[in-house]
C-alpha cells in the first residue's frame, strides 16, 4: 500500500504517469465518472483549508465515489484529546483512502504508520504539501509545455511556506532548472533545503530581496502568502505581510511568456489588477488541482480504467 507524504514518494516516471492521467481526465471526464463507485474518501483537516479539502472532495465525487470527514480539529475528537494514531485506526474502518492536513509537521507520517488505508499528506505545518506540488507540476507542464529548462522565481514566505518546500524537492529532479529565491532576509528558505536539496543536486540558485530585480529573467513566478499562522508574534507578521505586492507596473518588467502561479489563498501579495493579465494562471491552477487529485486517488487505490 502506498501513501503520499512527499513528492519524492513518486519517481519522475510515476509522476509523469499521474500528470498524463490528469490531462486525460480533463479531456475525457465521462470515462472516469464511475471509476470510484462504492469507494469513500475521508478528509481529516485539523487546519483551515478551502481549495485542498474541497478539491479532494470534488475529485472523489467526479470519480463517482463518496466523501466524509471533518474540517477543523474542534469538530473532531482531537478536541477531546484523541491522538492522530487512534483517529486513523478508526477512520481506516470507515473509508478506503484519506487526506490529512495537520499543523504539526510529521503528523500524516504518524498516521500512515498506523493506517490500513492510503494516507495523503494534505499539508503538515511548515513542512510539505505534496498535492499542491502535483497541482503546480500539472499547471506548469500543461501551460508551459515542459518541466525542464526553467528559471523559477519563488517569492514571499520561503521560510514557512510548505508549498515552496515541496515544489523545490520535486523540481530539482528535472534537467536545467534554476531558482531565484526572492524573500526578505527574515523569511529566507531554510538551510536544510539549501544544503540537502539544492546543493546536493547541484541546482543553481540565487537569493535576492527585490522582486523587480528578478522579474526580467523568469519563466515562472511562484508567489506565496506570508504564513501568518506560523509566526510567533503578530508584530513580525505585520512588518512582513505587505513586503511584496505584484502589480501591473511590476508585470511590465516580466517576459511576455512568464507565468504567475500562486497556491492561493492570496492576501495582498498579488494585486487584483493582475488577474486579467493572460500570464496570471493561479485560478486555472486551482482547477488543475481537481484533475491531479482525481489521478492521485485512482493511482493510490490501484484502480485502472480501460480505454
Ligand atoms: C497553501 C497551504 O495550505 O499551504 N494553500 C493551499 O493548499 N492551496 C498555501 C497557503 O496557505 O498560503
Amino acid at each position: 500500500m502506498k501513501h503520499l507524504m512527499s513528492p519524492l514518494d513518486f519517481s519522475v516516471d510515476e509522476l509523469d504517469r499521474i500528470l498524463d492521467l490528469a490531462n486525460d481526465m480533463e479531456n475525457h471526464p465521462q470515462k472516469y465518472a464511475h471509476a470510484c463507485a462504492g469507494k469513500k474518501l475521508a478528509t481529516l483537516f485539523y487546519e483551515p483549508s478551502t481549495r485542498t479539502r474541497l478539491s479532494f472532495e470534488a475529485a472523489m465525487l467526479n470519480l463517482g465515489g463518496s466523501v466524509l470527514g471533518f474540517s477543523s480539529a474542534d469538530s473532531s475528537s482531537a478536541a477531546k484529546g484523541e491522538s492522530v494514531s487512534d483517529t486513523i485506526r478508526v477512520i481506516s474502518c470507515y473509508a478506503d483512502i484519506c487526506a490529512m492536513r495537520h499543523p504539526k509537521e510529521g503528523a500524516p507520517m504518524v498516521a500512515a504508520a498506523k493506517s490500513s488505508i492510503p494516507v495523503i499528506n494534505a499539508g503538515d505545518g511548515g513542512h510539505q504539501h505534496p498535492t499542491q506540488t502535483l497541482t503546480d507540476l500539472l499547471t506548469i507542464r500543461t501551460l508551459k509545455g515542459r518541466l525542464n529548462d526553467l528559471t523559477i522565481g519563488l517569492c514571499g514566505d520561503l521560510k514557512f511556506g510548505r508549498t515552496v518546500h515541496s515544489l523545490i524537492h520535486a523540481l530539482v529532479r528535472y534537467p536545467n532548472v534554476r531558482f531565484v529565491l526572492i524573500s526578505p532576509d527574515e523569511l529566507r528558505i531554510p538551510d536544510y533545503i539549501k544544503e540537502n536539496v539544492l546543493d546536493k543536486n547541484n541546482v543553481p540558485y540565487k537569493e535576492v530581496e527585490r522582486l523587480e530585480e528578478a522579474l526580467p529573467e523568469l519563466d515562472l513566478l511562484y508567489m506565496t502568502r506570508v504564513q501568518k499562522e506560523r509566526f510567533f508574534n503578530e508584530e513580525d507578521y505585520v512588518r512582513m505581510k505587505d513586503f511584496y505586492i505584484l502589480d501591473k507596473k511590476k508585470m511590465e518588467l516580466a517576459p511576455d511568456d512568464m507565468l504567475v502561479l500562486h497556491p492561493l489563498p492570496r492576501v495582498n501579495e498579488i494585486s487584483v489588477e493582475v488577474d486579467s493579465d493572460p500570464r496570471a494562471v493561479y485560478f486555472k491552477q486551482a482547477q488543475f488541482g481537481v484533475y491531479v487529485r482525481m489521478a492521485l486517488i485512482l493511482t493510490l487505490l490501484g484502480i485502472k480504467v480501460e480505454e
